[in-house]
């Protein structure tokens, strides 16, 4: 049983992820950073074990992992689902709003790929999956800090692809489009009709159609997709 850690992953597409994982015969890790009582309820529903740390915090994440792998075993799929969002017009973003998003978002990234990349590369094998977002290749108004991070994702996860790609090891983005989540949800109704009005599909996406991509990447079987996006976002953008 290959072991799969998540991280931000008692709500949203992080949950669905994780229970997708499970269902698909994996032994699941799921992080958490905030709201403990979410993470209890989210292991007494699914039996997943969660894990508190922060992935903003470099040394957190070196001893998260450490304490996911005396408990599972070492981490073969790592998916970096955690995220956040500050989002305010570049006139009135704060500092505290630009760096808070890049040291989550891409420095949670960087600390959580560092703390398995070398038992990864010493197994010859792993998956690690990110979450961008169909922002990171569009644009969007409010969101320089977010769409930076989620468009430096992705030449990370390139460069990562590279490095891992004769380690058997692969890294690949997943950008979804406006999912039904509370990130979403957190959204102005009005602002939120506007961006409904732009969808074609004409809704949000679940957390389980995106959660369905991540178990396809990460399966032994996708081992020659590396370096890839997947977008996910019911023909809203298309990169
Ligand atoms: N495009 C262009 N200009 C816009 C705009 C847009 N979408 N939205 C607002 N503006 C402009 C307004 O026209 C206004 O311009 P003027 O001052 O010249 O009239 C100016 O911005 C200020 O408007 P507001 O007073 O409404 O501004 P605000 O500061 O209160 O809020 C905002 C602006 C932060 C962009 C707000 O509208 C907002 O939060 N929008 C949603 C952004 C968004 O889509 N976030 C996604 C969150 S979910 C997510 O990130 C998940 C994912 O991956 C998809």
């Amino acid at each position: 049983m290959r072991v799969a850690l998540v991280t931000g992953a008692t709500a949203g597409i992080g949950a669905a992820t994780a229970e997708a994982l499970q269902s698909a015969g994996y032994r699941v890790a799921a992080n958490f950073a905030n709201r403990p009582d979410m993470a209890q309820a989210f292991t007494a529903r699914t039996s997943i074990p969660a894990f508190g740390w922060n992935v903003a915090d470099h040394a957190a994440c070196a001893a998260g992992v450490a304490r996911v792998e005396s408990q599972l075993g070492p981490v073969e799929v790592l998916v970096n689902n955690a995220g956040i969002t500050r989002d305010a017009m570049l006139h009135k973003m704060s500092v505290a709003q630009w760096r808070e998003v890049l040291d989550v978002n891409l420095g949670g990234c960087f600390n959580m790929c560092r703390a398995v990349i070398e038992g990864m590369r010493e197994r010859r094998f792993g998956r690690i999956v990110t979450m961008g977002s169909v922002n990171g290749l569009s644009g969007q108004a409010g969101q320089t800090n977010y769409a930076a991070t989620k468009a430096g994702l992705i030449g990370f996860t390139k460069s990562l692809a590279l490095e891992g790609a004769s380690r058997g090891i692969t890294a690949n983005v997943i950008a979804p489009g406006y999912t039904s989540t509370d990130m979403v949800s957190a959204i102005d109704a009005q602002v939120m009709a506007h961006i409904l009005a732009g969808i074609p599909a004409g809704r949000l996406a679940l957390p389980e159609e995106i959660a369905r991509c991540v178990v396809f990447l990460v399966a032994d079987a996708s081992g020659f997709i590396n370096g890839a996006t997947l977008s996910v976002n019911g023909a809203k953008y298309m990169a």
